[in-house]
């Protein structure tokens, strides 16, 4: 009998075996049996096979185990690759040996489910192409990431995400019991990574943030992963060309070393390629010059919104707008101190803050956000008061700036956000494998 360690081959690779007995390792994808000959597509990680059982050349048992098996069933088959043009992966293998791992229960997601549906058992639908192919590329997107980053010279931390204050809005807040104190899970860890700029200069934090907003869109998770860089001596500038570097060179790996998932998918390797730096900036006050000419339509009423006015803030419909007809991301700078964050230096025009938000193309908009950050301390103290920021539970973030304060910036990318724009995703929550969103929780 086939041990259930033996040596298996991958099934991508099964063809540069023509004509050898290989052990594959996999679960049962379909199943169809005509005249003494049970014809299984078989699926492992890489890819799937279609593999035929002989009633005549196998054993009876063998033969009650795979008819009996139900789709998803895990299974150790040996057999001869045969290369055949017509079978899907341009092999075929003829099975000489078998072992039903585990039969189990009949598989509960038939061909046609409801997208709730299909939520519901998530556990199991990340078996299914889509899931693997899209999980895959969360993989190495991660890895892409990582990769520019420590290629320019950054440490990795990790910071708590545990904290006592936020450090955007915090009007999104999920509060946490901790031990009889009222705690939060972070938004950002940001505020962490400043503090650790002041002993290694360039970090970055990967890690879960959490937002209890209130929004059913589908770019929005109250829990996704946040990279966040933060880097002494740079100012905005500094900032968004390394921003538009490490998008590039994450959009560019991802054609060029994964061009099996883009073609799942129906994403052009091109266009991918195709993002390179500079990429356009404009002012938002350019911004809000172009939704006044364009004109913005209210999804709810179906009636043209009315005049932008200084100070308006962004939603889905108006990154549509800016990005709809871009094939690189464009960096929207120098927003109003009114709708962003404490932390953010104002420019001398007394209005604007010194921060940019970059905008994925086609649509999918916001991506980036980041600033330089207030590196003085009475700067930093009169803004909090401008604000109505209670200092007591920022004391720690106000002391890194009475002892050998430099200045800063910094920024944070939605790893989720970035994966739904590359792969082309319509909804955020499969670029995730268990996505938390206002209405689900489970599994
Ligand atoms: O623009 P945000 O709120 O900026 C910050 O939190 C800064 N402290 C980051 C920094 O400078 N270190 O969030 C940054 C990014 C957004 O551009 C977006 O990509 C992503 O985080 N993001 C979300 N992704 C998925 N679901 C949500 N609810 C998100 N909210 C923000
Ligand atoms: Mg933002």
């Amino acid at each position: 009998m086939l041990g259930l360690y033996t040596k298996a081959v991958e099934i991508k690779g099964a063809l540069s075996h023509d004509g050898k007995v290989v052990v594959l390792r996999g679960w049962i994808h379909r199943k169809r049996s005509s005249g003494g000959k049970l014809f299984a597509v078989i699926r492992d990680r890489t890819a799937t096979i279609q593999c035929v059982v002989d009633k005549a050349k196998v054993s009876e048992k063998e033969w009650d185990a795979i008819e009996k098996a139900y789709l998803e069933s895990s299974v150790l088959l040996r057999g001869t690759v045969k290369k055949d043009e017509r079978a899907p992966g341009g092999a075929e293998v003829t099975v000489t040996e078998l072992r039903i791992v585990h039969s189990g229960e009949q598989f509960p997601i038939q061909e046609y489910q409801s997208p709730e549906f299909l939520m519901d058992v998530r556990h199991l639908w990340l078996r299914s192409q889509k899931m693997i192919k899209a999980m895959q590329a969360r993989s190495y997107i991660f890895r892409y990431a990582r990769k520019f980053l420590d290629k320019k010279g950054f440490y990795e931390i990790t910071p708590p995400l545990l904290t006592k204050a936020g450090g955007e809005t915090g009007a999104n807040l999920f509060e946490v019991d901790y031990f009889g104190q009222r705690v939060y899970l972070t938004e950002s860890s940001q505020l962490y990574a400043e503090a650790m700029i002041g002993s290694l200069e360039k970090v970055y934090s990967f890690a879960p943030s959490y937002r209890a907003e209130k929004s059913r869109t589908t770019k929005h998770l109250a829990e996704y992963w946040h990279l966040e860089p933060e880097m002494a001596y740079f100012d905005n500038k500094r900032s968004m060309a390394l921003q538009e570097r490490l998008v590039s060179y994450m959009a560019n790996s991802l054609a060029e070393n994964n061009e099996d998932i883009l073609k799942f998918f129906e994403v052009k390797k091109e266009d991918l390629l195709r993002i390179k730096p500079p990429f356009e900036r404009i002012t938002y006050e350019r911004a809000l010059e172009i939704l006044n000419e364009k004109g913005v339509i209210n999804p709810e009423t179906k009636q043209k919104k009315e005049r932008f006015e200084w100070g308006a803030d962004f939603g889905v419909e108006e990154e549509r707008v800016l990005t709809e007809d871009k094939e690189k991301p464009i960096f929207v700078y120098n927003w109003p101190k009114e709708i962003k964050a404490f932390y953010m230096p104002v420019n001398r025009d007394g209005k604007t803050v010194a921060c940019a938000d970059m905008l994925a193309p086609k649509g999918h908009g916001e991506i980036i956000g980041g600033s330089e950050r207030i590196w003085k301390l009475d700067e930093l103290l009169q803004r909090m008061k401008e604000v109505g920021l209670k200092t007591e539970n920022y004391n720690w973030y106000i002391d890194l700036r009475k002892y050998g304060s430099v200045p800063h910036a910094g920024f944070g990318l939605g790893i989720e956000r970035v994966i739904k724009w590359m792969l082309n995703l319509d909804h955020i929550r499969d670029a995730i494998p268990f996505p938390r969103l206002i209405n689900r929780m489970e599994p």
